[in-house]
């Protein structure tokens, strides 16, 4: 999610560090730091903002560095998870001695009890970041073999990272290491730079070393040297990058938007990390902050939001009612104010938005709080407005989403939705047996939909015989009838066809007027239930002749013998089924609009975050 630069060798240092880190920003740009070894002292640089602030802020200080004198630095562009974006969260951070500092992704599950733990034997914490724990660990640990100290730390850290650290001691050391969060190493000519991702290195080398998880990578300039956590020697291939600048940033795929559709699996995984409590079959939301007992005493949920971010909404409604018996209502955050929707001291509203700045999703907050709601927000942006105004909420976890189609956004609200209604229910009448039952779905959900993703191909296939169409329906019941709103909001914002999505019965009230053979029309015929009605309205659009497209579950014939195209998705219950059927109509979407030459990442007329009402 965040940014990671470190550089050992002869080149300018400052300009090398801020030119990586400006490749990085589209990863993270809440806040930007440096920390330069220099006759002995680590100097510290970072700014809140983006790379540029960083970069004025360290024009203003000299950092004389004679030619041929060897230089070493690391660097990070911050997307906050663990404390808001101000300049002490900000990376790298330091022990209190100013021995070590340390740049990191990823998310330290246990590093409370770390914390606790070190503020016992006496070290002082400036931040409120996860990742400040590491550093104080590795100085703690630390009895003059930097690779020991690192080494050990890493043993006892739970949860995910990828770190790069430099030591006072050690000044032609930098010591890089991964689990869960990547890193790269650029070998050069005698310097080596270390990455959180290829774009960052790719203008000073083309031959790097991918870190695997439990790798630890000890490198000088002339020289790396990977071990494992036992530091027993392992070697790892030198590879060869042969993408052009903009790919890299893509991670090598053609837009921002099919990256984030394939990010899908990492980011649940993400979203859900350390979160599910099997022992309650329940989940664990900390942002939440409210006890078992005030969530039991919420008689009814009003969700607000925008968008996509409303059709996850919708998801969450079937979800507040089968799971936390809750009444729900999902309100158009634009029309929340102005209407007069009953709102009792106990109702939860529940205000939803990826960016956490859209203007009538705010206003929605507001009004909820004028009126004495009990108001949590979902959010992916940490520090947003919307994050700090509900104060409470739970945020995302799926890292920046650069494409204006939000897709990984989506699927990540949809599992966040389900894990707070597990909560809500679990605080009421829902079983532990059920919950549980729940959560081991939740845990296969990342591998549903790579099996998704695995038949990109077909989609694409399919995606192109259609891709013609100027009109199309799509139609679902029950948890995919919000899958067939999104599914069709997706096609119309990236190919420009005109799309809508449907109940499938309410499509014989006035729509089905429109069908006919260049109507496509998408049937979400998953085995869930819903499936037996779905299979007459699908005969009621073959009727008036127009070509079906159906997602359907994995091996049923039925659906497949009765429709034109089949898009397969693995067996899952109701409650997952809407995350990987939303994926194969992201992907089908994609396909079509790359069909169609449309600009796919930034399409007309529409913005990532409307802020204006
Ligand atoms: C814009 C974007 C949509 C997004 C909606 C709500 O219209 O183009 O992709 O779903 O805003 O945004 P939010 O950040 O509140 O989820």
């Amino acid at each position: 999610m965040c940014g990671i630069v470190g550089y050992v060798g002869k080149r300018p240092i400052v300009n090398t560090l801020l030119n990586g880190l400006k490749r990085l920003e589209y990863r993270g740009y809440d806040s930007a730091g440096i920390a330069i070894l220099k006759e002995s002292q680590i100097k510290v640089i970072k700014r809140t903002g983006k790379v540029d602030a960083l970069r004025e802020a360290v024009d203003k200080v000299s950092f004389s560095q004679n030619e041929n004198e060897l230089s070493i630095g690391i660097a990070h562009t911050r997307w906050a998870t663990h404390g808001a974006p101000t300049e002490k969260n900000a990376h790298p951070h330091l022990d209190e001695k100013g021995n070590f500092a340390l740049v990191h992704n990823g998310i330290i599950e246990n590093y409370a009890s770390l914390k606790e733990h070190l503020i016992g034997k006496g070290h002082k914490f400036v931040s409120e970041t996860d990742t400040e724990v590491i550093v104080h660990l590795i100085s703690e640990l630390y009895e003059g073999d930097f690779l020991k100290a690192v080494a050990a730390s890493l043993k006892q850290l739970s949860g995910t990272y990828g770190i790069a650290v430099i030591s006072k001691a050690h000044p032609d050391t930098i010591i890089a290491a991964r689990k869960g969060s990547p890193i790269i190493i650029g070998v050069g000519n005698d310097e080596m730079i270390v990455a959180s991702d290829v774009s960052a290195l790719i203008s000073y080398t083309r031959k790097v070393i991918y870190l695997d998880d439990g790798d630890i990578a000890v490198l000088r300039a002339e020289e790396v040297d990977i071990r494992n956590i036992d530091i027993i020697p392992v070697t790892r291939e030198l590879a060869h990058i042969d993408w052009d600048a903009n790919a890299a940033e893509k991670g090598g795929y053609e837009h921002f938007m099919i990256k984030e559709i394939f990010e899908q699996p990492e980011a649940i995984t993400n979203g859900t990390r350390g979160r599910l409590n099997f022992e309650d079959g329940s989940s664990v939301l900390s942002g939440l902050g409210y006890s078992s007992r005030e969530l039991a005493s919420i008689s009814n949920v009003i969700i607000a939001a925008c968008g996509t971010s409303y059709n996850a909404g919708l998801v969450g409604e079937y979800y507040f009612e089968d799971i936390a018996d809750l009444p729900t209502e999902v309100a158009q955050a634009a029309e929340f104010r102005y209407r007069n929707p009953i709102i009792r001291p106990d109702t939860l509203v529940l205000a939803i938005s990826q960016s956490g700045e859209t203007a009538d999703t705010l206003a929605a907050v507001r009004e909820g709080k004028n009126k004495g709601a009990v108001v949590a927000g979902i959010c992916n942006i940490v520090g947003s407005t919307i994050a700090r105004e509900t104060g409470v909420g739970v945020y995302l976890h799926a890292g920046p989403e650069i494409g204006v189609a939000s897709t990984k956004a989506f699927t990540c609200q949809v599992i966040v939705l389900l894990m707070m209604a597990l909560k809500l229910g679990r605080a009421k009448r829902f079983s532990r047996q059920r919950g549980i039952e729940i959560i081991e779905e939740i845990i296969k959900t990342p591998d549903i939909v790579r099996e998704v993703l695995k038949r990109a191909k077909d989609i694409q296939k399919i995606a192109k015989k259609y891709a013609k169409a100027e009109n199309a329906f799509y139609i679902g019941r029950g948890y995919l009838y919000p899958v067939a709103l999104e599914g069709a909001l997706k096609l119309k914002e990236i190919s420009y066809i005109h799309a809508e999505g449907y109940h499938a019965a309410e499509l014989k009230h006035g729509p089905i007027a429109l069908l006919e053979e260049r109507v496509p029309v998408i049937a979400l015929a998953n085995d869930i239930p819903g499936k037996d009605k779905m299979i007459s309205n699908i005969q009621e659009c073959k009727a008036r002749k127009s070509p079906i497209i159906a997602t359907a579950t994995e091996g049923d014939t039925e659906i497949a013998s009765m429709v034109n195209d089949v898009i397969w998705i693995p067996k899952c219950s109701q409650f997952i089924a809407p995350i990987p059927t939303v994926v194969a109509l992201q992907l089908f979407s994609y396909y079509v609009a790359k069909e169609r030459g449309c600009s796919i990442d930034q399409p007309r007329n529409l913005a990532k975050s409307v802020t204006v009402e």
